[in-house]
Formats: C-alpha cells, sequence, structure tokens
C-alpha cells in the first residue's frame, strides 16, 4: 500500500514535468539595449549582464532547475514582474523611468541582484570594488526620477 501511493506521487511529479509557464520573449532589437543606447564598457557589460539581465532584459538564460516543475513556475514569475517594471531591452521605454534611476540604490542597499539570486548564481554576487564601479557607473549614466515604467512599481 505504502509503495503504492509511492508510485503514484512518483508519476505525478513526472507528469508535472510537461505542465511548463509560456518563456517566450519578444523578438531582440539589439538597437534598443540599455548597453548600446548608453555605449557602455566591456566591463560594465559584463556586470549588469551577469547580475541583471536574466530578471530585467529578454535575453534570460535558464538554469536547469528554472525548467523543473514547480520551480520553473516561480523562476519565470520573478523574470515576468523583473521585466514589466524594468527592461533593458527595450530601453527606449525604460529610459528616465523611476526605477531606471534606482538601480544604483538597490544594488547599495542590498536588494538587487536578489539574495535568493545571488545564492544560487556566482555572475549575480558582485565584489566590493565591482559593487562600487557599477553603482558609480548607473548614477552617471542612468538618470531616472520620471515616470514609473509601463508595469508600475513593486508589482
Ligand atoms: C532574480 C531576478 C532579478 C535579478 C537578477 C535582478 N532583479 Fe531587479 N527586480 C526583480 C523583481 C522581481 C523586481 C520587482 C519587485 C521588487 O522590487 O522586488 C525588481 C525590481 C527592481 C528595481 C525597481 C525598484 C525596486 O526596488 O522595486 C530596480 C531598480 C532593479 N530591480 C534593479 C536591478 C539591478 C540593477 C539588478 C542587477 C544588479 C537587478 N535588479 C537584478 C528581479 C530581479
Amino acid at each position: 500500500m505504502k509503495k503504492r501511493i509511492l508510485y503514484i506521487l512518483l508519476a505525478i511529479a513526472v507528469v508535472a514535468q510537461f505542465i511548463q509557464p509560456d518563456r517566450s520573449a519578444p523578438p531582440i532589437d539589439p538597437a534598443r539595449d540599455m548597453l548600446a543606447m548608453t555605449a557602455a564598457p566591456d566591463d560594465i557589460r559584463a556586470l549588469v549582464q551577469g547580475a541583471c539581465y536574466d530578471c530585467h532584459s529578454d535575453r534570460t538564460r535558464y538554469p536547469w532547475y528554472g525548467h523543473l516543475t514547480p520551480v520553473n513556475f516561480i523562476v519565470q514569475d520573478h523574470i515576468e514582474e523583473g521585466r514589466s517594471v524594468l527592461n533593458f531591452s527595450v530601453w527606449d521605454i525604460y529610459a528616465g523611468s523611476e526605477a531606471a534611476g534606482e538601480c544604483g540604490e538597490t544594488i547599495l542597499e542590498g536588494e538587487m541582484a536578489p539574495g535568493y539570486y545571488r545564492l544560487m548564481h556566482a555572475h549575480g554576487r558582485l565584489g566590493p570594488e565591482d559593487q562600487r564601479k557599477l553603482v558609480a557607473w548607473f548614477e552617471a549614466n542612468l538618470p531616472g526620477g520620471g515616470e514609473e515604467g509601463p508595469g508600475g512599481e513593486d508589482e
């Protein structure tokens, strides 16, 4: 009896893997990318792409466990939320937004990249020197204070 329940649970877990969220992203237009539009230097590109692009661009690289149900739905939800607040792939829309101006601040406050992401990804962890460099670059190149992005704030 116990074994049967175990097999049933296992079967459910296997079948659940076929239920996957929509991971599609719109086609990329390199000309609308934040790093291109600001002509960012290579070291800044590497830092932003490593620490922020998985959630704040249409160029997400999914980890293997990002395909496991039900983790996949949680991961996809954070990505959709991140993109709606701030999307570096369509910078013509987000440049000058409130969130754009908060990029440096969120790093300084340890809010971004999120703690669970830093835990799971080495490229999401910025050392003190990289952090200082990136914050200074954000402050100098991404003025904000304007309207909220299309996604609104914190939702
Ligand atoms: C794992 C996904 C993820 C990563 C990686 C990530 N963010 Fe976010 N970010 C979010 C989500 C989700 C929100 C909206 C909810 C919130 O504020 O927590 C957000 C919100 C923001 C906001 C809006 C202000 C605010 O506090 O809500 C800014 C600015 C921001 N992120 C900047 C960054 C920067 C800069 C990086 C890279 C250093 C980064 N994020 C990396 C998921 C992420």
